[in-house]
């Protein structure tokens, strides 16, 4: 071979090597599109057969999308290959019903060291713990340098949690009450709170109280959180039967909880809080649709959901946009997409782009009717395009409250999530209605039950996991319809219950 072919067929072999690595994206094929009003968006499955990712991190530097698997596993998913690489798995990860491996971080700046910040459970002896860990994050190979930020107790239930960084590079970490009534608030406990903390793990100086992580307080699970462009951060988190919500968080606040549900709108709660100063949420939710991930859109892309909160729901399985007024202190408008399509959805990452990803949570500990499928769990994509692929979805607005007659409505808003459309319950957790003698016996006795719910007792010899919050909120006409919605359906032949007076019951 002349001197001059052999400087052509290298020149050819890197120019190979490079097109496979800058190449232009891998195209899926488009499940549904989406019309806005102007726009039309696409949407894609990007990865499949995923086992609960629970938290979505762009990586600027690979072009990749880095999730935490709740079991322990931290994976990424190359935007235009479509491959998913493990990266590491971290060791000490206690996983069980809602504890794993959660909320994380990923800190990249030009030219430094990058971090990646964790949350997740651990358990020593039979104490259980929740975890704030830094990671180098390098951008090949595994994660290195491991160090403990913060340990705080935790619980079975009610761990949180998300983590986020502001541009002035400090770690706002959004922890959760563990399920214990007198932490969130306790202003020297770190339950229940934004906590505020430099890179290294310590302590701000201009932190609003003195030697104190405690940024903000009167929080119980929080489940999304996110800074906007504007510089501001929002979180969502779950109520108890009612209630859920959306925050505006500002340094020094009382978020109420557990002295408030909601807005301070109740007797009780006005005299509990008395001269307390409470932030209200900037929205409520009631029915509860277990709010998750949130994620601040500001980009131009959709100029529809320009400076709006994207919100994976779990228990309404849906994603919701949710419009910001211009200076982001309130919400204007709500709408949502999705709903019974893909399931549960749990974790949502805007990219500078204006790509929206998010995934399904299908495979956790309470899957809904019809969950999971085959290629669960998926991260899906949100993009605009150019032209329409059926089947053509349209975003819904939310429906109003059902209406006190319709107990097939009131037992979906309220007691689906966890009893289940059919009865049956989830095995363990949530006991079946079908066939059960409270249900079907004594009037009373049941009324005073879905009042003001149940906890710690053994049904036909099983001792469920799950707590059944009281539904004293409902009107009483709307708790005997319900009532008398389970005495008749799943296989039930009780009897009407007719009085409508509950008073001696409240
Ligand atoms: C957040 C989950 C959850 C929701 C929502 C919920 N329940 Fe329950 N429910 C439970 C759990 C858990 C138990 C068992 C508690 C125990 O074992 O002490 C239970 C127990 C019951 C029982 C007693 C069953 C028996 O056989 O003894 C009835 C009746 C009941 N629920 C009705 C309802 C109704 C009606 C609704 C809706 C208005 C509802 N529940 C909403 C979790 C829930």
């Amino acid at each position: 071979m002349k001197p001059q072919n052999i400087y052509i067929g290298f020149t050819t072999i890197i120019l190979f090597l490079f097109s496979c690595r800058q190449g232009s994206e891998k195209e899926l094929p488009v499940m549904n599109s989406i019309q806005l009003e102007n726009s039309i968006l696409s949407l894609t499955k990007e990865a499949t057969n995923l086992n609960v990712p629970w938290d979505l991190q762009y990586d600027r530097i690979n072009d990749a999308i880095l999730f935490s698997e709740i079991g322990g596993a931290i994976r990424r998913l190359d935007i235009k290959s479509k491959q998913v690489l493990l990266i590491d798995s971290i060791p000490d990860v206690y996983q069980q019903r809602t504890l794993g491996l959660l909320g994380m971080a990923l800190y990249q700046p030009e030219n430094e060291q990058a971090y990646l910040y964790l949350s997740y459970t651990s358990k020593k002896d039979s104490s259980i713990f929740s975890n704030l860990y830094r990671y180098n994050y390098n951008p090949t190979g595994r994660l290195s340098n491991p160090v403990q930020l913060l340990q705080i107790p935790g619980n079975t239930g009610h761990n949180g949690s998300r983590i986020v960084i502001s541009p002035d590079k400090k770690v706002y970490w959004a922890t959760g009450d563990a399920a214990t009534d007198t932490y969130a608030q306790d202003s020297t406990s770190l339950n229940g709170k934004i906590l505020r903390l430099n890179l290294d793990g310590s302590i701000p100086k201009d932190n609003p109280i003195a030697n104190s992580y405690v940024y903000a307080w009167g929080f119980r699970n929080m489940q999304g959180l996110t800074y906007s462009t504007e510089g501001i951060l929002y979180t969502s988190e779950h109520g108890d039967a009612i209630e859920d919500e959306i925050n505006l968080i500002l340094p020094l606040k009382n978020y109420g909880w557990p002295l408030v549900e909601g807005t301070v709108d109740t007797d009780e709660e006005k005299a509990k809080v008395k001269s307390l100063a409470i932030e209200e949420p900037i929205k409520s939710w009631t029915p509860v649709i277990a709010p998750a991930g949130i994620a601040y859109y500001g980009s131009d892309a959709i100029p529809e959901w320009k400076n709006s909160l994207l919100l994976t729901t779990l228990k309404n399985q849906s994603l919701r946009v949710l419009t910001l007024s211009d200076d982001g202190r309130d919400i204007i408008g709500e709408q949502i997409l999705f709903q019974n399509i893909l399931g549960r959805l749990r974790s949502v990452v805007t990219l500078p782009n204006g790509d929206i990803y998010f995934c399904s949570s299908n495979r956790d500990w309470n899957p809904q009717k019809g969950f999971p499928t085959q290629e669960d769990d998926v991260i899906y994509r949100l993009r605009i395009s150019d032209k329409a692929y059926a089947p053509i979805l349209h975003a819904q607005i939310p429906q109003t409250q059902p209406e006190a007659k319709d107990g097939q409505a009131l037992y979906e808003a309220y007691c689906t999530s966890c009893h289940k459309s059919d009865g049956e319950g989830l095995t363990n957790t949530f006991p079946p209605l079908a066939n059960s003698k409270t249900v079907n016996g004594e009037e009373k006795a049941l009324l005073q039950i879905v009042l003001h719910g149940m906890q710690g007792k053994t049904i036909e010899s099983i001792k469920y996991e799950g707590v059944m919050p009281g539904f004293s909120f409902l009107t009483d006409a709307e708790i005997i319809t319900i009532t008398n919605y389970i005495r008749i359906n799943f296989g039930n032949h009780a009897s009407e219950i007719k009085s409508t007076s509950l008073k001696s019951l409240r």
